[in-house]
């Protein structure tokens, strides 16, 4: 199996197809999966759990990429899903997922979906307790009992990333703080209908350190002995998503956030020739601890991780938790609680390196202070992620992909919607060579989240196609391009 999405030549070749193919048989923009690389991730993860703790279950983020044939996909590879909404949950189903490997999330789930997954068998995770009470009385009605996992938050695992994409803190809307959860677990004698069979945490997505999650598993793990010790049984420990990719390389990365730091301490001494930050912000030097800026510290999201994807498992697996004062090996700790399934709900990780997204440059100019945009005939609806985050990335010109010019051409990148937040990216990109109108951008990583996350036809501008390529040259189509009259009527 072929598992290059993107071969660089003249007419270089992207799932498997010319450039100029994809060119002729579909407008741009056009966001394009690759089938091997999800298949390829999601087996990375099976084989860490084989190798270090079979007991290991892999539930599919549907949210990072909701369609029925990557669904299906997962289903294929024997994993399960985690899903946060009806039509997410419809989908896994149709994709031939069972119920019984469905994780139900969401910090807000309706009755008849709270009715329909305890119908079905679904797992669900409790937001909180108070929600465990609402699930109580529909399963009472229902006359079932329900499995239930309660997702814990209120976590002080310090700044570990963006707080946009961090959702296990104090200020959190996810879960139910920590704090009081011993004292709950103590009342659970009160439930006929729920059965607690264990405690999930996702922290956030992008989370590329290994302390965080080693934290919360320890945690998760105490909380799980609290359980036991109350006559329940801990038979699940759910550590959600967050398995980071490695978007750019070390040295990117650290040339990156060394060009951000020194466009911003040019800036506040009244140079903005070496702006590096849209509207020269100090991005992720700023801390939301102390207000300040620490040009020797980067505090928000990062681009790099030492231990991307699988690793990062991997890592967990093999590392150490502190438990009541004591080091030991997570796996052991696992065991010592009697082997619980450990479930984690990877979605980026899989999605992610399988996507890229294509779309032609319209306007090439210079703006405040002579610093080079290039606007595409794509807005930010179209890669929403940079609505939330300022993510760092490969970029390209896909078409004379070979050429190169000495020094890499940097510009930042617009959209084309009538609103001035429509920046594509507020990070400078480099580019191989000087784009002119007409060529056709290529950026890589946009598989999870990106083509849907905030998908909209704002200014009428059609959705973009999402087009699957199988890897065994089948071509299948996601999601069909807006017509005038979908956007319209
Ligand atoms: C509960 C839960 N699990 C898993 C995920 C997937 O996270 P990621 O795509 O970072 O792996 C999310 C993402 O928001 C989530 O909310």
């Amino acid at each position: 199996m072929k598992n290059e999405l993107f071969i660089p030549d003249s007419d270089p070749t992207i799932a498997g197809y010319p450039l100029s193919w994809w060119k002729k048989h579909h407008e741009l923009p056009l966001h394009i999966f690759y089938e091997p690389i999800i298949r390829q991730n999601l087996r990375a993860f099976k084989c860490i759990f084989e190798r270090l703790y079979p007991k290991g279950q892999v539930c599919f983020a549907a949210k990072a990429c909701t369609h029925k044939p990557v669904l299906k996909i997962a289903h294929q590879e024997d994993c399960g899903a985690d899903v946060a909404s009806y039509n997410e949950a419809r989908c896994a189903l149709e994709a031939g997922i069972p119920a019984s490997k469905l994780d139900l999330n969401g910090n807000c789930k309706e009755d008849f979906l709270l009715r329909k997954a305890i119908d079905l068998g679904m797992n669900v995770i409790a937001d909180c307790i108070e929600e465990i009470e609402q699930i109580e009385i529909i399963a009472r009605e229902q006359k079932k009992r329900v499995r239930v996992l309660l997702r814990i938050s209120g976590y002080d695992l310090g700044q570990v990333t963006d707080d946009s994409v961090f959702t296990a803190g104090l200020w959190t809307k996810f879960g139910t703080p920590l704090g009081v959860v011993p004292d709950f677990i103590n009342t659970l004698d009160r439930f006929t209908h729920v059965q607690v069979v264990g405690f999930h945490t996702h922290i956030g997505s992008q989370i590329t350190k290994v302390e965080p999650y080693l934290s919360v598993i320890a945690q998760l793990i105490t909380l799980g002995h609290l359980l036991n010790q109350a006559g329940g049984r801990c038979e699940v420990i759910n550590i959600g998503g967050g398995f980071p990719v490695r978007y750019v390389d070390k040295s990117t990365w650290h040339d990156t956030t060394t060009r951000i730091g020194e466009g911003y301490a040019a800036f506040r001494r009244g140079d903005l020739s070496k702006s590096f930050v849209w509207h020269d912000g100090p991005a992720g030097f700023g801390s939301d601890d102390d207000f300040h800026v620490h040009l020797d510290h980067w505090s928000g999201e990062r681009f790099y991780s030492e231990h991307p994807k699988e690793k990062m498992l991997e890592a967990l697996l093999l590392g150490e938790i502190t438990l009541d004062g004591k080091k030991i090996m997570t796996v052991e700790a696992l065991r010592q609680l009697g082997e619980p399934t450990l479930t984690i709900e990877p979605g980026r990780s899989i999605m992610e390196d399988s996507g890229v997204t294509l779309a032609r440059v319209g306007i090439v100019k210079t703006v405040a202070h002579h610093h080079n945009l290039v606007c595409l005939e794509m807005g930010i609806t179209s890669h929403g992620e940079s609505l939330i985050e300022k993510p760092v990335k490969r970029w390209e010109i896909a078409n004379e992909n070979t050429t190169r010019a000495a020094k890499p051409f940097e510009a930042f990148i617009g959209g084309n919607l009538c609103f001035s937040g429509d920046m594509i990216s507020k990070y400078k990109v480099l580019l191989q060579r000087p784009p002119k109108r007409g060529d056709i951008i290529l950026i890589h990583h946009t598989g999870a989240y990106t083509s849907s996350l905030f998908a909209s036809a704002s200014n009428s501008y059609p959705r973009p196609a999402r087009i699957l390529a199988t890897g065994e040259g089948g071509i299948e189509l996601l999601k069909k391009r807006d017509s005038y009259h979908d956007i319209v009527e």
